[in-house]
Protein backbone atom coordinates (compact mmCIF):
# COMPACT_ATOMS: atom_id res chain seq x y z
CA UNK A 1 0.00 0.00 0.00
CA UNK A 2 1.68 3.57 -0.91
CA UNK A 3 2.08 6.25 1.92
CA UNK A 4 -1.01 8.18 0.34
CA UNK A 5 -3.25 5.69 0.21
CA UNK A 6 -2.50 4.73 3.63
CA UNK A 7 -2.72 8.20 4.81
CA UNK A 8 -6.34 8.31 3.08
CA UNK A 9 -7.51 5.12 4.79
CA UNK A 10 -6.47 6.56 7.88
CA UNK A 11 -8.29 9.77 7.67
CA UNK A 12 -11.43 7.80 6.59
CA UNK A 13 -11.30 5.76 9.62
CA UNK A 14 -10.19 8.75 11.97
CA UNK A 15 -13.17 10.81 10.40
CA UNK A 16 -15.40 7.75 10.98
CA UNK A 17 -14.90 6.53 14.25
CA UNK A 18 -15.26 10.23 15.39
CA UNK A 19 -18.35 10.86 13.86
CA UNK A 20 -19.98 7.34 14.80
CA UNK A 21 -21.91 8.19 17.89
CA UNK A 22 -24.33 11.61 18.09
CA UNK A 23 -24.54 12.54 22.08
CA UNK A 24 -27.80 13.49 23.31
CA UNK A 25 -27.08 16.09 26.85
CA UNK A 26 -29.97 17.33 28.19
CA UNK A 27 -30.16 20.57 28.69
CA UNK A 28 -31.94 21.50 32.56
CA UNK A 29 -31.18 21.78 36.08
CA UNK A 30 -34.06 19.87 37.35
CA UNK A 31 -33.13 16.73 39.19
CA UNK A 32 -36.49 14.96 38.08
CA UNK A 33 -35.56 15.27 34.07
CA UNK A 34 -33.07 14.56 34.29
CA UNK A 35 -33.63 11.10 36.06
CA UNK A 36 -36.47 10.46 33.87
CA UNK A 37 -34.15 11.48 30.75
CA UNK A 38 -31.83 9.38 31.79
CA UNK A 39 -33.98 6.18 32.90
CA UNK A 40 -34.44 6.14 28.73
CA UNK A 41 -30.93 5.33 28.13
CA UNK A 42 -29.97 7.92 26.21
CA UNK A 43 -28.76 10.96 27.75
CA UNK A 44 -24.77 11.22 27.13
CA UNK A 45 -24.73 14.02 29.65
CA UNK A 46 -25.97 17.61 30.93
CA UNK A 47 -25.63 20.98 30.76
CA UNK A 48 -26.61 24.25 33.34
CA UNK A 49 -26.46 27.56 33.22
CA UNK A 50 -27.27 30.43 35.50
CA UNK A 51 -30.79 30.78 34.42
CA UNK A 52 -31.30 27.47 34.32
CA UNK A 53 -30.37 26.56 37.86
CA UNK A 54 -32.40 29.91 39.23
CA UNK A 55 -35.31 28.09 37.91
CA UNK A 56 -34.69 25.90 40.74
CA UNK A 57 -34.50 25.06 44.78
CA UNK A 58 -33.78 23.65 47.75
CA UNK A 59 -30.39 22.81 47.11
CA UNK A 60 -27.22 25.11 46.58
CA UNK A 61 -25.53 25.28 43.47
CA UNK A 62 -22.78 23.49 44.75
CA UNK A 63 -25.31 20.39 45.94
CA UNK A 64 -27.23 20.40 42.77
CA UNK A 65 -24.70 19.75 40.22
CA UNK A 66 -22.89 16.89 42.80
CA UNK A 67 -26.25 15.55 41.87
CA UNK A 68 -26.75 15.79 39.00
CA UNK A 69 -22.76 14.69 38.55
CA UNK A 70 -23.88 11.32 40.61
CA UNK A 71 -27.10 10.91 37.88
CA UNK A 72 -25.32 10.94 34.81
CA UNK A 73 -22.11 9.59 33.70
CA UNK A 74 -21.13 11.83 31.14
CA UNK A 75 -19.57 15.65 30.91
CA UNK A 76 -21.95 18.18 33.27
CA UNK A 77 -21.92 22.08 32.33
CA UNK A 78 -21.29 24.29 35.48
CA UNK A 79 -20.84 27.89 34.60
CA UNK A 80 -18.24 29.93 36.09
CA UNK A 81 -20.14 33.74 36.87
CA UNK A 82 -16.86 35.58 37.15
CA UNK A 83 -16.57 38.27 34.38
CA UNK A 84 -12.21 37.88 34.87
CA UNK A 85 -10.43 35.41 33.37
CA UNK A 86 -8.52 34.85 37.11
CA UNK A 87 -12.00 34.71 38.78
CA UNK A 88 -13.11 31.99 36.37
CA UNK A 89 -10.34 30.19 36.83
CA UNK A 90 -10.41 30.21 40.77
CA UNK A 91 -14.45 29.06 40.26
CA UNK A 92 -13.34 26.39 37.33
CA UNK A 93 -10.78 24.46 39.94
CA UNK A 94 -13.24 24.86 42.79
CA UNK A 95 -16.60 23.34 40.48
CA UNK A 96 -13.77 20.44 39.43
CA UNK A 97 -13.12 19.19 42.64
CA UNK A 98 -16.97 18.31 42.88
CA UNK A 99 -16.71 15.80 40.69
CA UNK A 100 -15.12 14.00 38.26
CA UNK A 101 -17.57 14.56 35.23
CA UNK A 102 -18.04 18.65 35.83
CA UNK A 103 -16.81 20.76 32.69
CA UNK A 104 -16.65 24.13 33.53
CA UNK A 105 -18.85 26.68 31.16
CA UNK A 106 -17.25 29.81 30.38
CA UNK A 107 -18.77 32.77 28.23
CA UNK A 108 -17.01 33.82 24.64
CA UNK A 109 -15.43 36.75 25.61
CA UNK A 110 -11.87 37.91 25.49
CA UNK A 111 -11.39 36.56 29.69
CA UNK A 112 -13.71 33.56 28.86
CA UNK A 113 -10.91 32.38 26.08
CA UNK A 114 -8.06 33.31 28.33
CA UNK A 115 -9.33 31.50 30.60
CA UNK A 116 -9.91 28.54 28.60
CA UNK A 117 -6.99 28.26 27.56
CA UNK A 118 -5.55 27.93 31.22
CA UNK A 119 -8.05 25.92 32.11
CA UNK A 120 -6.63 23.67 29.02
CA UNK A 121 -3.07 24.01 30.89
CA UNK A 122 -4.91 22.88 34.27
CA UNK A 123 -6.20 20.03 32.48
CA UNK A 124 -9.81 20.85 33.18
CA UNK A 125 -12.44 20.10 30.42
CA UNK A 126 -14.47 23.57 29.42
CA UNK A 127 -17.23 24.45 27.44
CA UNK A 128 -17.05 27.83 26.08
CA UNK A 129 -20.79 28.97 25.40
CA UNK A 130 -22.65 31.72 24.00
CA UNK A 131 -21.33 31.59 20.58
CA UNK A 132 -22.93 33.29 17.68
CA UNK A 133 -20.77 32.72 14.93
CA UNK A 134 -18.13 30.88 13.12
CA UNK A 135 -15.82 33.33 14.16
CA UNK A 136 -16.27 33.55 17.58
CA UNK A 137 -16.03 29.19 17.88
CA UNK A 138 -12.61 29.24 16.27
CA UNK A 139 -11.42 31.40 18.86
CA UNK A 140 -12.81 28.58 20.78
CA UNK A 141 -11.36 25.72 19.31
CA UNK A 142 -7.94 27.52 19.31
CA UNK A 143 -7.81 28.50 22.72
CA UNK A 144 -8.16 24.02 23.43
CA UNK A 145 -12.09 24.48 24.10
CA UNK A 146 -13.44 20.45 25.17
CA UNK A 147 -16.93 21.56 24.14
CA UNK A 148 -18.03 24.45 22.03
CA UNK A 149 -21.87 26.00 22.31
CA UNK A 150 -23.61 27.55 19.70
CA UNK A 151 -27.09 28.73 20.63
CA UNK A 152 -29.43 27.55 17.59
CA UNK A 153 -32.35 29.08 19.00
CA UNK A 154 -30.89 32.40 19.79
CA UNK A 155 -29.55 32.28 16.56
CA UNK A 156 -32.41 32.21 14.74
CA UNK A 157 -33.79 34.95 17.06
CA UNK A 158 -31.36 37.50 15.43
CA UNK A 159 -32.30 36.62 12.05
CA UNK A 160 -29.80 34.23 10.86
CA UNK A 161 -29.97 31.00 9.88
CA UNK A 162 -28.54 28.98 12.86
CA UNK A 163 -28.13 25.78 10.05
CA UNK A 164 -25.95 27.91 8.50
CA UNK A 165 -23.87 28.63 11.64
CA UNK A 166 -23.64 25.56 12.49
CA UNK A 167 -22.44 24.37 8.99
CA UNK A 168 -19.35 27.03 8.68
CA UNK A 169 -18.52 26.16 12.66
CA UNK A 170 -18.07 22.32 11.94
CA UNK A 171 -16.59 22.83 8.62
CA UNK A 172 -13.85 24.76 10.35
CA UNK A 173 -13.21 22.39 13.01
CA UNK A 174 -12.84 18.92 10.45
CA UNK A 175 -11.23 21.60 8.13
CA UNK A 176 -8.06 21.62 11.22
CA UNK A 177 -8.98 18.64 12.90
CA UNK A 178 -9.84 20.62 16.17
CA UNK A 179 -10.31 18.65 19.10
CA UNK A 180 -13.24 20.81 20.34
CA UNK A 181 -16.65 19.30 20.22
CA UNK A 182 -19.76 21.23 18.73
CA UNK A 183 -22.59 21.34 21.30
CA UNK A 184 -25.42 22.67 19.77
CA UNK A 185 -27.45 24.29 21.84
CA UNK A 186 -30.53 26.85 22.81
CA UNK A 187 -32.84 23.93 21.12
CA UNK A 188 -36.10 25.20 20.30
CA UNK A 189 -37.51 22.17 18.41
CA UNK A 190 -37.10 18.79 17.32
CA UNK A 191 -36.15 20.46 13.93
CA UNK A 192 -33.36 21.97 15.78
CA UNK A 193 -32.00 18.30 16.74
CA UNK A 194 -32.44 16.68 13.03
CA UNK A 195 -30.66 19.33 11.73
CA UNK A 196 -27.59 19.30 13.54
CA UNK A 197 -27.52 15.21 13.14
CA UNK A 198 -27.73 15.61 9.29
CA UNK A 199 -24.64 18.21 9.83
CA UNK A 200 -22.85 15.73 11.98
CA UNK A 201 -22.91 18.09 14.80
CA UNK A 202 -21.15 16.12 17.49
CA UNK A 203 -23.87 16.82 20.47
CA UNK A 204 -27.25 18.94 21.08
CA UNK A 205 -27.94 19.51 24.69
CA UNK A 206 -32.31 19.56 24.36
CA UNK A 207 -34.73 20.97 27.24
CA UNK A 208 -36.64 18.00 28.22
CA UNK A 209 -39.80 19.19 26.58
CA UNK A 210 -38.23 18.83 23.82
CA UNK A 211 -37.04 15.49 24.36
CA UNK A 212 -39.96 14.43 24.60
CA UNK A 213 -41.22 16.26 21.81
CA UNK A 214 -38.85 13.56 20.07
CA UNK A 215 -41.15 10.65 19.89
CA UNK A 216 -44.17 12.11 18.82
CA UNK A 217 -46.10 10.67 15.94
CA UNK A 218 -49.69 10.48 16.12
CA UNK A 219 -49.08 7.32 14.02
CA UNK A 220 -47.68 5.63 16.28
CA UNK A 221 -50.30 6.09 18.65
CA UNK A 222 -52.77 4.84 16.01
CA UNK A 223 -50.63 2.12 15.16
CA UNK A 224 -50.11 1.06 19.15
CA UNK A 225 -53.39 1.43 19.47
CA UNK A 226 -54.52 -1.29 16.44
CA UNK A 227 -51.66 -3.69 17.09
CA UNK A 228 -52.92 -4.07 21.04
CA UNK A 229 -56.78 -3.92 19.79
CA UNK A 230 -55.82 -6.39 17.41
CA UNK A 231 -53.73 -8.95 19.94
CA UNK A 232 -57.52 -8.49 21.92
CA UNK A 233 -59.66 -9.94 19.24
CA UNK A 234 -57.23 -12.95 18.36
CA UNK A 235 -57.40 -13.73 21.84
CA UNK A 236 -61.11 -14.17 21.94
C1 LIG B 1 -26.79 25.41 27.00
O1 LIG B 1 -25.61 25.18 27.12
C2 LIG B 1 -27.31 26.78 26.88
O2 LIG B 1 -27.04 27.52 28.03
C3 LIG B 1 -28.79 26.72 26.61
O3 LIG B 1 -29.01 25.77 25.59
C4 LIG B 1 -29.38 28.06 26.25
O4 LIG B 1 -30.71 27.86 25.84
P1 LIG B 1 -31.80 29.05 25.71
O5 LIG B 1 -31.37 29.93 24.59
O6 LIG B 1 -33.08 28.34 25.44
O7 LIG B 1 -31.78 29.76 27.04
Amino acid sequence: MTRGILITTMLVYYKFFRRIFMKFFIDTANLEEIRKANSWGIIDGVTTNPSLVAKESGLSFEAMIKKICLIVNGPVSAEVVSLEAAGMVREAKKLAKLAKNVVVKVPLTPEGIKATAALKKLGIKTNVTLVFNAQQALLAAKAGATFISPFLGRIDDTGYDSSLVLEEILTIIDNYQFKSEVIAASIRSTNHIKIAALLGCHIATVPYAVLEQMFVHPKTDEGLKKFLADWEKAKK
